[in-house]
C-alpha cells in the first residue's frame, strides 16, 4: 500500500464543510432544481425530494465520506483498497467517470451564465426580459461556444494554478452573500401580483400532480445536487482528518444545499405564475426556465440591472466552485491512475471538456437536428449521468459496503467521531432499501426513454 502520510487534508471541519458545500451548491440548486420542480409536480416534487434527502441522501453522503476517510483514497483507489477484482474496478471507475461526463455540459450552462452576466453589465435589462432573447442566444452557435470556452478557461485556470485554498476563501464570503441575495429576490418574487398561486404550487403537495417520474427525477436531482454517487465525496472524505465529526459536517452540507434549492424554487416558480401565467407550457420550459423568468423579475424591479449583475455573478461563482470540484476530481483520477503529471492531466481534461461540451453547446443551434433517444445533446448527457450512471454508481457503493467493507466497519468509522444519531435509519436503508429502490428507479428511467 502506498504511503499516504503526505496526503493533503482540510484543516478542520469548516474546511470540509466549505469545500463540500462549495461543490454541492451550484447550478444544480439554482438552475436545475426549480425547473424540475416546476415540471414534475411542484409541491409533491419538493416533498419527495426532501424525504429522499433525509433518508437516502443522508445514507449516501455519510457512506462516501466515511469510505474516503477510511481508505484515504479517491474513488478508484478506494474500491481497489478492498481487492483487485473486476467488479471493484468497475465500481471505482464508474464513480470516477461521471464527473468527466458532467463537467462538459455543466460548463455550457456556466457559459450561459457568463453571457447573462455580460449582458446585464451592458445594461440590457429590458432586452433580456423578452421571451425570445434566450432562444435566439442559444441558437447562435458561435456566441454560445465562446462563452462556453470562457467558462472552461476559468475553471481550468484555477485548477491548473491549484488555488483551491483561494477558492475556499472566496466561498466563505460568497456563500453568505448568495443566501442574502436569494432571500431578497425570493421575497420580491413571491410578492408579485399573481405569484401566490406559484408559491402554493411549489410548497403544497398535490397528489394529483404525482407521477412515477417525480420520484425518478427527484432521485437524480438529489444525487446531482448533493454531489453524491460520483466519487467526489470519497475524495473529500479522504482529505478529512480523523477527528472531524462526519455526521455533523455532512448534515450541515445537506441542510445548506437544500435551503439554497428551496430559495431558488421560491425565486423562480412564483415568477413563472406572475409573469407567464403558470400554465403547463410555461412550467415545463425545462433548462431555460431560470434564464427566461428571472430576467422578467429583474426588469420589473427597481435597480434591475444591479440585481441582475449581482445575481449572475454569484451564480457564476457558485457554478465555478462546482465545476472546479468536478474537473479536479477528474484530473486527480488521471494523476493517480494514469500516473500523469498535473499539466498533462489538466490538458486531457480540457480536451474532454471541449469535445463533449461542444456537442452540448451546439446542440440547440447548428446541431439541433441531431437527437439521441429523442433528446438534444445536453439533455442526453444530463440523463445519462443522472438517471443511468449515478444509480449504478450508488448501487456499486452500497454493494461495496455490504460485501467488502461491512456495515460494522462503517459504523465504527462514523462512531469514532460522531454520536451517529441516525444509525438505525442508516443501517436499515443500506441493508434493505437502497439497492432495490435504486434498481427500480434505474430500470424505470431507462424504460421511460424507450
Ligand atoms: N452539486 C453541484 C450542483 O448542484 C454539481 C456538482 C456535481 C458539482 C458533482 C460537483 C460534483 O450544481
Amino acid at each position: 500500500m502506498e504511503d499516504n502520510s503526505n496526503r493533503s487534508s482540510f484543516s478542520n471541519r469548516l474546511g470540509f464543510v466549505m469545500a463540500a458545500a462549495g461543490s454541492a451548491v451550484g447550478l444544480g440548486n439554482i438552475w436545475r432544481f426549480p425547473y424540475l420542480a416546476a415540471k414534475y409536480g411542484g409541491g409533491i416534487f419538493l416533498l419527495v425530494y426532501l424525504v429522499l434527502v433525509a433518508t437516502f441522501g443522508y445514507t449516501m453522503i455519510m457512506s462516501e465520506t466515511a469510505l474516503g476517510r477510511m481508505t484515504k483514497k479517491s474513488p478508484v483507489g478506494a474500491f481497489a483498497y478492498f481487492g483487485d477484482r473486476f467488479s471493484l474496478r468497475f465500481g471505482g471507475w464508474i464513480n470516477a467517470i461521471i464527473p468527466m461526463l458532467i463537467v462538459p455540459y455543466y460548463s455550457v450552462i456556466g457559459g450561459w451564465v457568463c453571457k447573462y452576466l455580460f449582458a446585464y453589465m451592458q445594461g440590457h435589462v429590458k432586452q433580456l426580459a423578452s421571451d425570445t432573447y434566450f432562444t435566439s442566444f442559444i441558437q447562435n452557435g458561435i456566441s454560445v461556444e465562446l462563452f462556453f470556452l470562457l467558462f472552461i478557461f476559468l475553471t481550468l485556470l484555477i485548477i491548473y494554478m491549484g488555488v483551491q485554498n483561494g477558492i475556499e476563501k472566496v466561498s466563505k464570503i460568497m456563500m453568505p452573500i448568495l443566501v442574502v441575495l436569494a432571500f431578497i429576490i425570493a421575497g420580491y418574487s413571491v410578492t408579485r401580483p399573481g405569484a401566490m398561486a406559484g408559491v402554493k404550487y411549489f410548497l403544497i403537495p398535490n397528489f394529483k400532480d404525482f407521477s412515477w417520474m417525480t420520484v425518478v427525477t427527484a432521485l437524480g436531482q438529489m444525487f446531482y445536487s448533493l454531489s453524491i454517487a460520483m466519487g467526489i465525496l470519497i475524495t473529500f472524505g479522504s482529505y478529512m482528518k480523523k477527528d472531524v465529526d462526519i455526521e455533523k459536517s455532512t448534515s450541515q452540507v445537506e441542510i445548506f444545499d437544500t435551503l439554497i434549492a428551496i430559495l431558488a424554487g421560491l425565486m423562480i416558480i412564483p415568477a413563472v405564475f406572475a409573469f407567464s401565467g403558470g400554465d403547463a407550457a410555461s412550467l415545463g420550459k425545462g433548462p431555460s426556465l431560470m434564464f427566461i423568468t428571472l430576467p422578467k423579475v429583474f426588469a420589473s424591479m427597481g435597480m434591475g440591472t444591479f440585481a441582475g449583475i449581482l445575481f449572475f455573478l454569484l451564480v457564476l461563482l457558485a457554478a465555478l466552485t462546482s465545476s472546479i470540484a468536478l474537473a479536479e476530481s477528474a484530473v486527480s483520477t488521471f494523476e493517480d491512475e494514469l500516473g500523469w503529471n498535473r499539466k498533462k492531466s489538466t490538458l486531457l481534461m480540457a480536451a474532454i471538456m471541449i469535445v463533449l461540451g461542444t456537442l452540448s453547446s451546439l446542440g440547440f443551434g447548428p446541431l439541433s437536428s441531431i437527437h439521441i433517444l429523442g433528446m438534444d445533446f445536453l439533455d442526453f448527457f444530463d440523463f445519462l449521468t443522472n438517471s443511468v450512471m449515478m444509480p449504478v454508481a450508488a448501487i456499486a457503493i452500497c454493494l461495496l459496503i455490504l460485501k467488502n467493507v461491512t456495515i460494522e466497519k462503517m459504523i465504527a468509522e462514523v462512531k469514532s467521531t460522531s454520536k451517529f444519531k441516525r444509525k438505525k435509519i442508516y443501517v436499515f436503508i443500506l441493508k434493505y432499501l437502497a439497492i432495490p429502490f435504486v434498481a427500480i428507479i434505474l430500470i424505470s428511467s431507462v424504460l421511460d426513454v424507450f
